[in-house]
């Protein structure tokens, strides 16, 4: 798993709360060659594996992104692996739209800010760890209805819109990040429909067996991640290995 790393490797993953980033943190401490991860979510997390440092912190905002760079302090990073997104918020009232006039400029600004700003925002945040000439593989949870030359179907606007954005940041980090580290590897990744809360409400129209457990999701993209190499930084795969247009 994630051989271009070293022995004892340091980790972060964003949205460890959530059904895939959680899977892919247990994913991750099956493997002895894990040295350190801060596990960051709003949300009390417990592990007990004393490689494990439970980070409470919305990194949505300014204040997040604050608490976890303090706790990096700027030591060198080899996994971001960012696990962030938002389809649906009862509570916020957001739905995804499925025509026009239920587009909602305070929904808009809310898809974006997590879907895509976050994302680059966190390598913003820990550029300093992730400069150098370490092994580097930061990868960033994107969704295939944010595939512009793919979208035959339409609706689903601010959360299409937000991942196509997404997309477009990382690529244009992992530009910029090949400068400052040779082996930087900056991905975009589809898992998959998957069973977690975001995918909850839509899994009716799913067709038979093409639900994907979160470990399954977990163990698929770590497989994926570790195919990639530093020539490839900037692009977007799925949990399948095959590349998605933008
Ligand atoms: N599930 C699928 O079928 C599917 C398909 C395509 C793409 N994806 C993408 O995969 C990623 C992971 O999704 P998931 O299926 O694991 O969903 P999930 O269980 O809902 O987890 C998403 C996590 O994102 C964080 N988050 C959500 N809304 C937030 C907000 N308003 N402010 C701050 N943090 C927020 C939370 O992390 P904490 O609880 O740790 O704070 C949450 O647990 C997302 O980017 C999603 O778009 C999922």
């Amino acid at each position: 798993m994630l051989q271009a790393l070293p022995e004892g490797f340091t980790a972060v993953i964003t949205g460890a709360g959530g059904g895939i980033g959680q899977a892919v943190l247990n994913r991750l401490l099956k493997s002895d060659r894990l040295g350190h991860v801060i596990a960051v979510s709003r949300q009390r997390l417990e592990h007990e594996d004393s490689r494990v440092e439970n980070l409470k912190a919305d990194v949505t905002t300014e204040e997040g992104r604050k608490i976890l760079k303090a706790q990096l302090n700027d030591a060198p990073l080899h996994l971001l692996f960012n696990a962030i997104g938002l389809l649906h918020d009862e509570q916020q009232a957001i739905s995804p739209e499925k025509r026009l006039e239920d587009l909602d400029v305070e929904t808009l600004a809310t898809l974006f800010n997590v879907n895509a700003i976050t994302p680059v925002l966190l390598i913003q945040t820990l550029v300093n760890s992730l400069k150098g000439r370490h092994p580097a593989i930061i990868a960033s949870l994107s969704a295939r209805v944010g595939s512009i030359g793919d979208n035959e179907l339409g609706g689903w606007y601010g959360y299409r819109a937000s991942k196509a954005a997404h997309n477009m940041f990382l690529r244009t980090a992992a530009i910029e990040l090949a400068r400052y580290n040779r082996q930087a590897i900056v991905l975009s990744l589809h898992p998959g429909t998957t069973d977690t809360g975001l995918s909850q409400p839509f899994q009716g129209r799913v067709p038979e067996g093409k639900l994907f457990t979160p470990d399954f999701v977990a163990e698929r993209l770590l497989a994926v991640m570790n195919d990639r190499r530093a020539e490839e930084s900037g692009s977007f795969w799925d949990w399948a290995g095959k590349p998605i247009p933008f």
